[in-house]
């Protein structure tokens, strides 16, 4: 039953108003005290030709009788309704435990495609924490989508591919050892790629070298490919990694170099629709009418560039899934790019430019030296893990001593605080690594909502078996427990807001708010104490608050383990 609708159905029978006119003044009361709904009069009184005050007395007596309302109140110009409350909390909680993991499933997306690419670092490079957030935010909107019923393309985008391999594979022939690779995966990587550059400062010709070996790779050469290909196993065996601690998955690895031999006919077709421009020595699409910088197709010695294999990854993803939207994740810098790239499509006469999505995000920043560098002053991922399971182990080692699985759980717990401290702020802005902030098992944190949901699962493992049949909802009329009952009826609509916005914070937010409730709730009210009847009535109380947290944690990406 949709309350606000039945009253203003109500509403518009008495006061003979079309309904639509009546829902869309309904208001939810700020305050408590003015009931669940308030209806003010003041727009009538131009129609009816009465003071406010004396149209709201009307209209109450004109009002038929409905069981699901306690108390109608007459306040000045208002109208004031307060719902049945064992009506309402018999409504939302037997929905939750009837639908279980599905309550704010929906299949709104039946029947589209969305193309998420996400994560997408860069080969021979490491996996520093700018990369985190875009995995960690394309997963979650990838799980939100899932969840509303979208089929949902996951792609990482590589940089796999540019004059970069050219350099390194100099690089590896001057300075590199296989051993030396071997051992230390991307790190001797960086290492060589770094002497490059300080070598090439003195000694021009490094460059021209390295320019020839990246048209060798583009040309098919054997050994130059055969060097890319094996620093690409080794990149993507440590990216694997770091995926499988953060419980990430991809649906295709099309990285940049997948569009090599997909490119020349996207620039002839550029050619055809007169496009394209020669502007000293390059090939460029002129975007002086929109205010921009032109794109830059073809570099005066034949390369590529990135928004090359971006046009044509977009073409081909088109083309592949026939997307209703596309969905690109990176930091806010490179927005110029995705404005350039996204306006050679509209030009190019495709209408679904308009389904290309930038989803930017703000930088991460680290407080104070107190992360891990061992590596130099770029923080790697993997250790960033690391040492948040860590930092967590150390807490768990001292809240609960005798925990079984301490090592999975400081596993779930540290990562899980990671992401949702990446996820709880509006993706625009930074995210600042604070162990002790992020850490904090009573702030409003990936460690808070977790410990929340063992708390909701201990408490029904002492319960027992419990049966869920004939509760006397109408038992529940405490204000913690409709609080609960309110925030849990609006979860799904949050879900759908997330995805509209693109903004998992939406989600992270509602469950930190529905954990408050639960604590609010649990400390107000015995529950295992309570009589019969009572007792079986908060236990539904628990249990759909435990199946709606970890159901939401499980669209954000985190584990929500029983016991912590
Ligand atoms: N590799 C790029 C970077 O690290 C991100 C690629 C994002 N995807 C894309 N289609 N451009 O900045």
């Amino acid at each position: 039953m949709d309350f606000k609708l039945e009253v203003a159905r109500l509403l518009a029978k008495a006061a003979d108003l079309p309904l639509e006119d009546a829902l869309s003044t309904v208001e939810i009361p700020a305050n408590k005290t003015m009931g669940d709904f308030a209806f003010p009069c003041f727009r009538l009184a131009k129609v009816f030709r009465k003071a406010p005050p004396m149209i709201a007395q009307e209209i109450v007596e004109k009002m038929e009788k409905a069981d699901f309302i306690e108390e109608i109140q007459v306040v000045g110009a208002y109208v004031n309704f307060f719902m049945q409350k064992g009506v309402y909390t018999q409504q939302i909680l037997s929905k939750v435990l009837e639908e279980k993991e599905s309550y704010g499933k929906s299949n709104i997306g039946h029947g589209k495609t969305i193309v998420i690419d996400y994560s997408s670092p860069n080969i021979a490079k490491p996996f520093h924490v700018g990369h985190l957030r875009s995995t960690v935010i394309g997963n979650a909107i990838y799980k939100i989508h899932e969840e509303l019923g979208y089929h949902c393309v996951g792609i990482n985008h590589l940089g796999d591919w540019g004059t970069q391999f050219g350099k390194l594979i100099v690089a590896y022939r001057n300075w590199g050892s296989k051993d030396a690779v071997e051992l230390n995966g991307i790190q001797e990587l960086m290492r060589i790629y770094v002497k490059f550059h300080d070598e090439a400062e003195k000694n021009p010709l490094l460059d021209d070298e390295a320019r020839l070996w990246f048209v060798k790779m583009q040309e098919g050469d054997e050994e130059a490919l055969t060097l890319w290909k094996w620093f690409y196993d080794i990149s993507i065996k440590e990216f694997e990694r770091v995926y499988d601690m953060l419980g990430v998955k991809f649906d295709a690895y099309t990285g940049e170099s997948f569009y090599n031999d997909k490119m020349a006919p996207v620039v002839e077709e550029l050619r055809d629709k007169n496009i394209l421009k020669e502007s000293e020595g390059a090939m460029i699409v002129d975007l002086e009418d929109k205010n921009m910088p032109p794109c830059l197709i073809i570099r005066k010695d034949g390369g590529t560039l990135y928004a090359t294999r971006d046009i044509t990854a977009a073409l081909y993803r088109k083309k592949t899934y026939d997307f209703d939207k596309c969905i690109i994740l990176t930091a806010l810098d490179q927005n110029l790019h995705f404005a350039q790239f996204f306006e050679v499509i509209h030009k190019m006469g495709y209408d679904w430019y308009k389904d290309l999505i930038h989803v930017p995000f703000g930088l991460v920043s680290l407080d104070s030296g107190k992360l891990s560098t061992r590596h130099g002053n770029v923080v790697l991922m993997e250790d960033l893990l690391h040492q948040a399971i860590g930092e967590t182990r150390k807490i768990i080692e001292e809240k609960n001593p005798t925990l079984e699985n301490k090592e999975l759980v400081s596993e779930q717990v540290g990562i899980g605080a990671i992401i949702f401290n990446d996820l709880y702020n509006g993706r625009i802005k930074d995210v600042v690594f604070s162990w002790e902030r992020m850490l904090n098992f009573d702030g409003e944190t990936g460690p808070y909502v977790q410990y929340t949901h063992a708390r909701a699962c201990s408490i029904l493992k002492r319960a027992g078996d419990i049966s869920l049949e004939n509760i006397s909802f109408d038992l529940i009329t405490d204000e913690a427990s409709i609080d609960i009952c309110k925030l849990l009826e609006a979860y799904p609509e949050k879900i759908m807001d997330a995805a509209n916005k693109l903004e998992p914070s939406v989600v992270t937010r509602h469950l930190v708010a529905i954990a408050q409730a639960f604590n609010k709730f649990y400390h107000d009210n015995p529950i295992l104490s309570s009589e019969d009847d009572v007792r079986k009535a908060r236990l539904a109380i628990v249990v759909a608050v435990k199946t709606v947290m970890k159901e939401g944690l499980r669209l954000l990406g985190i584990d929500a383990p029983e016991q912590m």
